[in-house]
Order: structure tokens, then sequence, then C-alpha cells
């Protein structure tokens, strides 16, 4: 069956000094292991190096994710990252769809699905992002607006490891709001998540997938999430940036 996932998304914090010491102070955290918990931690792109150091002089028992990338393998693509460039520093998985990047860099689903594809060629295990705004979710579209973007984003992928493919539902007017979505809410559009992934990959796959929540998880929240049947863990903001709050939703999750 599908192992949990818990994975941290520092979004635009912590310099290069201070992702040093937060992922130091996670290493001392999680030192006594994670179980069958899959742990990624997903710094800026500058901090990435310094992560993995710490990872591999600790033997930390968490994996290393990107924020982003782009679909080229190199070039005249000025402040893009390759995947390569994130294989060569040891960065396994990596972000994609965001909310974020959609909304403030006018990214596309189109877009996403080519990142996916970029980063399965290079074994780099993408986390792709979907969700619905505010006004989608008061207007009671939130399943098909969510199911229409699970379709663009996986359209003509390749999923032959389930493991190796990960989505995590945020709904946008959740994320750093403090306003969390019920665990009922996540469990019927991760559901649908799922059943999508089912009908275009078979139930095998889907099976395999890991759907992750995001939007204001905490310690104190997470385990209501997780108790869910298609919510296998957690895509964390603001509660990542303070080892021992993100150790806590780990040990949660254990
Ligand atoms: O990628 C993480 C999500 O956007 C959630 O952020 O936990 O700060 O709400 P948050």
């Amino acid at each position: 069956m599908r192992n949990r996932m818990i994975a941290g998304n520092w979004k635009m914090n912590e310099t290069y000094t201070e992702g040093v010491v937060l992922a130091q102070g996670l290493a001392k955290e999680l030192a006594d292991g994670t179980g069958d918990v899959d742990v990624v931690v997903c710094p800026p792109a500058v901090d990435l190096k310094g992560v993995a150091e710490v990872i591999e002089q600790e033997n930390a028992p968490f994996a290393l994710g990107a924020q982003n990338v782009y679909w080229e393998e190199s070039g005249a693509f000025t402040g893009e990252t390759a995947p390569n460039m994130l294989t060569n520093i040891g960065a396994t998985y990596c972000i994609i769809g965001h909310s974020e990047r959609r909304g403030y860099f006018g990214e596309t689903d189109e877009d996403i699905n080519k990142k996916a594809k970029a980063l399965m060629a290079h074994g780099i295990v993408p986390i792709s992002c979907c969700g619905e705004p505010l006004e989608v979710r008061e207007a009671g579209k939130h399943v098909e607006f969510v199911v229409d973007q699970i379709k663009k984003d996986t359209e003509g992928l390749e999923i032959t490891d389930p493991s190796k493919f990960v989505v995590a539902y945020e709904p946008i007017w959740a994320i750093g709001t403090g306003k969390t979505a019920t665990a009922d809410d996540a469990q019927e559009v991760c559901g649908a998540i799922r059943k999508t992934l089912a009908d275009i990959f078979g139930k095998e796959t889907a099976d395999g997938i890991r759907v992750l929540y995001g939007g204001s998880a905490k310690p104190n929240n997470v385990a209501g999430f997780l108790e869910k049947e298609d919510v296998d863990g957690a895509l964390v903001g603001g509660a990542s940036l303070k080892a021992d709050s993100f150790a806590a939703m780990v040990k949660a999750a254990m």
C-alpha cells in the first residue's frame, strides 16, 4: 500500500545559512527515524546544496525536493533550473503547479504537464499541486475544477511506479490563511482525485499514488486529515519552518 508522506515547502523563506540550521535541527528531531513515513524538505533553490550536505553529513531521514523546475535541458532560459541540475545536487522530488506559481507567475496546466514529463524523464518525483480558489468552492464547483486540473496536468504521463508520482490537493483559500479545510472537505476532493487517476491510469496505479492535503496543516490538525481514506499525507508550508513543529507532524503520521 501507500507509505504516508509529509513534505515541507519552505517557499521563499530561509537564507542559505538559515536553511542549513533548520535542516540540522530537523535532522536532530528526526534522529530516531521516520518509520514508514516518507519525509521531503523543499527549500529555496539556493539552499538546496546546503540542505543536501546536511542530509549527507547527518544521515538525515528525509529527502530533498525543489520548489520549481523548467522543462528544457539547458540553454538560454535566464533564471531557470533544469532537471539535471536538480539531480546533480541530490534533489529527488520537485513541487510543480503550486497555486502561488500559477497565480503570481502565470503557470498553466500545460506548463505543469511539461514540467512533470521533464522531471519524470530524469527520475525526479513530481509533487503536482492542484486546488480551487474560494469563489469556485463557494459556487460548489470545486470537485470538477480540480478534476479538470488533474486531467490536464497528467495528460500523456507514463506512470510505471506509482510511488514516483505525488499529487497535493491545496485549496487556495486555505493556504497560509489559518483557515483549514475540514478533513471531510479534503477527503471529498482527494477521493475524486484518486478516482480520476484510476480512470486515467487504472485502479492499481491510482491506489499507489500518494495524494496529500495542504493548506494550514499543523501539528494539531494533521492527524484528522490522515484518518481519511484518500489523504496520504500533507504538504506543509508555515509549519515546516520550525524543526519541532514539522517533526511533530511527521511523528503524527507514523
Ligand atoms: O505548499 C504548502 C502550502 O501552500 C500550504 O502552506 O501550510 O502555510 O498553509 P501553509
